[in-house]
Formats: C-alpha cells, structure tokens, sequence
C-alpha cells in the first residue's frame, strides 16, 4: 500500500493547529464540507492535488477527501511546503509527497507519486501535474476525467495546449472565475506578498519606492497595498490599457529601465520569463530588495543576478545578498519563488475560503460532467460562482438586496 513521504511525521500536532485555525475562518469550505460529507460525491474515486501545500490547502484536502475521494497531494513549489502541516495532513489519510526545499529531483519524484495513485480528477496549480501527464505519463489520459486550475500561468499554458490540440480532457479554469482572480489575485496577493516581504526583510515600507511590475489582478493589489503601507509607487507595463489603469489609479508608469535607478523594493508579478534583467540590474540602488509573487522563479533572472555577482551569501533567512563588483549590493527574497508563499503562509484564509471553496465545487462539477465537456479549457459556471459568493457573504453575516420579480422582468426585456 502506498504511503506518505512527508519530512518528520512528528512534526504533526503543529500542523494540526494551523490546519485548525484556518478551518475556523472558512466558513464556504465548511458548508462544502458538511454537503460533501452527506452527499460523497467523489465516493470510489482518485484526486491527485498540486498546490502549495500549507493550511489551507491541507484543509481542502481534507473536505475533499470528506466527499469519498482518496486523496494525493504534491506541493506546487519547492519552498512552500510546511513541513508540519505536510506531517498532520498525512496523518489525518491523506497520501501526501512533499517537503520543505526539495530538490528539482525530489519535486518531480513527488508529482510522479501523485500520478502512481492513479487520479481520475485533478485539482493543479501552474499545470504541472496535466503536463507531467501529457508528456511522461501518457497511460493516464484516458483515465483522468478531467482537470481544476489555480493560477493565470496555468491557464496560459492549458490555453497553450489547447491551441495545438493535445489536451486530453476538459480543465476548469478556476482562476478566472470571478470569486477567485477578484479577490485571490488583488487581495491575497496585495496583502501576503508584502507580508512575505516584511517579515523576510524587517525592513520599513513607508517613504521607500516601490517599483511593481505587471499590473494585471496580481499587480493592481501588490501596487494598493504598497501605498496603504506607505510607499511611493511606480509599476512598469507592457500593456498599454493596464498602463492607463495604472495611471489612473494614480501611480507613476515607466519603463523598467527608469524605474530601475528609483527603486528600493521591486515585485515581479507578471507570469512573464526574465522580466528583471542584466540591464535593470546594472541600474539599480545598493541594498535594492528584489521579490517575485509570480507563479515560476523566472521573473527575476538569476543566472543574470549570478553572472553579474562577484560574491552571493545569505545574510537572513530567504534573504541572498549578491555583490556587484562595484560594490553594490541587491537581495533576492525567496529565491525568487513567490514571496508570499517562501517567505510568509500565503492568501489570508478568508480569501482562500473563496478560491478553494470554488476549487471544491468546480471538481464536483467536473466529476459529474466530466465525460461530457470537450477537451478543452472551460469556464466555472456562472452558479458556482454565485453560490461561492453567497456561501462567503453569509459566513460573514452579510445579506443583500434582490431584484424584484418586474426588475428581473424589466431587464431581460428590450422595449421600455
Ligand atoms: P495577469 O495576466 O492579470 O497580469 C500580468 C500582467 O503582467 C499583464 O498585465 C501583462 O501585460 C504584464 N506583463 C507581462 N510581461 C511583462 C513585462 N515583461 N513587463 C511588464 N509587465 C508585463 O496575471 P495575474 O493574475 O496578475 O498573475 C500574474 C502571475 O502571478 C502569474 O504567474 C500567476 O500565476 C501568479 N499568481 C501568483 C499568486 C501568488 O500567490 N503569488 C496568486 C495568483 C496568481
């Protein structure tokens, strides 16, 4: 029988505390849970789950596995696992394959370990597991029903696969309902990644600037939250109708190139490949911090950061110090894996209630309709959507107004 691979099984009692703690402040998980619970949806099947594996994720795990699902979990990046929370999940029957700073070997050994548990449905985080699957472990395609997504870079590589005609069953694209890129990506992203930045730095954020580049629902919220924290604010873009945004939101707009001189924080968050470079860096401020919340550490190029470094030490924990040969010094945070994540515990819980409680009923969805849906990238429906939402505004103790029965009317009609 298979069995976790988790760090130290000991370690456990922690996780469950976290595990605990973020349960208490999902109250659209919880609803899912107990309708899971009377329902089992997922009785007699498999769910293999990428995700970053911290509390909240564990707690997802854990309703779905409520629903009858066995359940396998891989972290969806090396350095955000928490090692207790990976111990406490597997103790609670999970199959989890995971730990804290695995190598790329290991990491992709654990993806590997969640295909072996033969998943019929898959919940996945920047689509490593449906490439994994397509590309290495084809025997699975005609057995996995369908497919979940999390993040924008996901999607833009479904969307990929799409186009060329290999993808082999339907993916939901959670990430582009609006219960989750409104809130996950604005919100929790503005929010934890300069947590993730604080608590790594310690370092004051009023009177610096901040320089964020990309101004998609990632961006919008890590440029709102600098200015709540009191920084002068630049974000650099390629797209001019973001940049207009930008702009009317009242911050400076840029190139790079310029902000590069100006900037004592830089965040990345753009899905985009090398988008801090040899030239950015040529330009930049001694003691310039340097952070990424983008999905893969490739936002910041590290071989240009190493090729240009005369010396590279860690002078705090996730904090590496690389010295020009000027003298000069920049910090990478994290690695330049997402700082969020690396550096802090990720989305706050409440905002994750709305992204995995949708991750929750979307996998329902394509578990029931699964064999239906063409192989395609497909949208979460309208009524999951809602239901999230509702579910969330009454865990919240909120209620709002409904449409009359002749505002309903008026509104589908086109005379006046
Ligand atoms: P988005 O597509 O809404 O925004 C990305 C923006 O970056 C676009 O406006 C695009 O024009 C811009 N961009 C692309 N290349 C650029 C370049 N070279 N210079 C300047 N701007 C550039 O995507 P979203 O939802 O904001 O996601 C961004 C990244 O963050 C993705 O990798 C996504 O997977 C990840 N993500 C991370 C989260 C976290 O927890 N840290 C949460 C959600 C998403």
């Amino acid at each position: 029988m298979a069995s976790s691979m988790v760090r130290n099984p000991s370690l456990a009692p922690g996780g469950r505390l976290k595990i605990e703690w973020v349960s208490q402040h999902m109250p659209v998980l919880a609803e899912v849970r107990r309708q899971f619970e009377r329902e089992l949806p997922f009785s007699g099947l498999t769910v293999g789950v990428c995700l970053h594996l911290e509390a909240k994720t564990a707690y997802l795990a854990q309703v779905i596995r409520a629903g009858g699902a066995r359940v396998a979990v891989a972290g969806s990046n090396p350095l955000s696992t928490q090692d207790d929370v990976a111990a406490a999940l597997a103790e609670s029957g999970v199959l989890v394959y995971s730990w804290h700073d695995a190598t790329p070997e290991e990491y992709h050994g654990f993806l590997h370990r969640v295909l072996d548990s033969e998943p019929d449905l898959i919940i996945d985080d920047g689509a490593d597991l449906v490439t994994l699957i397509h590309t290495e472990r084809q025997e699975l395609l005609g057995r996995v029903r369908g497919a979940c997504e999390e993040t924008t870079t996901g999607i833009h590589r479904l969307r990929a696969m799409e186009a060329q005609g290999v993808l082999g069953f339907p993916v939901v694209a959670v990430n582009d309902a609006y219960c989750k890129h409104l809130f996950d990506n604005r919100y929790g992203t503005g929010q934890a990644t300069w947590d993730g930045i604080m608590r790594a730095t310690n370092l004051v954020v009023a009177g610096k600037t901040a320089v964020v580049v990309g101004y998609g629902w990632c961006g919008k919220g890590v440029a709102m939250r600098a200015r709540g924290l009191g920084a002068r604010v630049i974000v650099c873009e390629v797209d001019p109708v973001y940049a207009i945004e930008a702009i009317m939101d009242g911050f400076q707009v840029m190139p790079l190139r310029e902000a590069a001189p100006m900037g004592d924080f830089f965040v990345t968050v753009t899905g985009n490949r090398d988008v801090i470079r040899r030239e950015h860096f040529q330009l930049m401020k001694d003691g310039a911090i340097l952070a990424n919340a983008g999905h893969f550490d490739v936002e910041i190029s590290k071989p240009d950061l190493t090729d240009l470094a005369v010396s590279r030490r860690v002078v705090r924990p996730g904090v590496e110090e690389y010295r020009l040969a000027d003298g000069r010094r920049l910090h990478l945070l994290a690695e330049g894996r997402l700082v969020n994540l690396a550096a802090a515990d990720g989305h706050p819980a409440e905002i994750m209630d709305l992204s995995f409680g949708l991750q929750a009923l979307a996998l329902r969805y394509v578990c029931e309709h699964g064999r239906d849906l063409e192989n395609r990238v497909i949208r979460v429906p309208r009524e999951i959507d809602e239901r999230v939402a509702r579910l969330w505004l009454r865990g919240w103790g909120v209620s709002i107004d409904s449409l009359t029965v002749e505002q309903e009317e008026y509104l589908r009609s086109w005379r006046l």
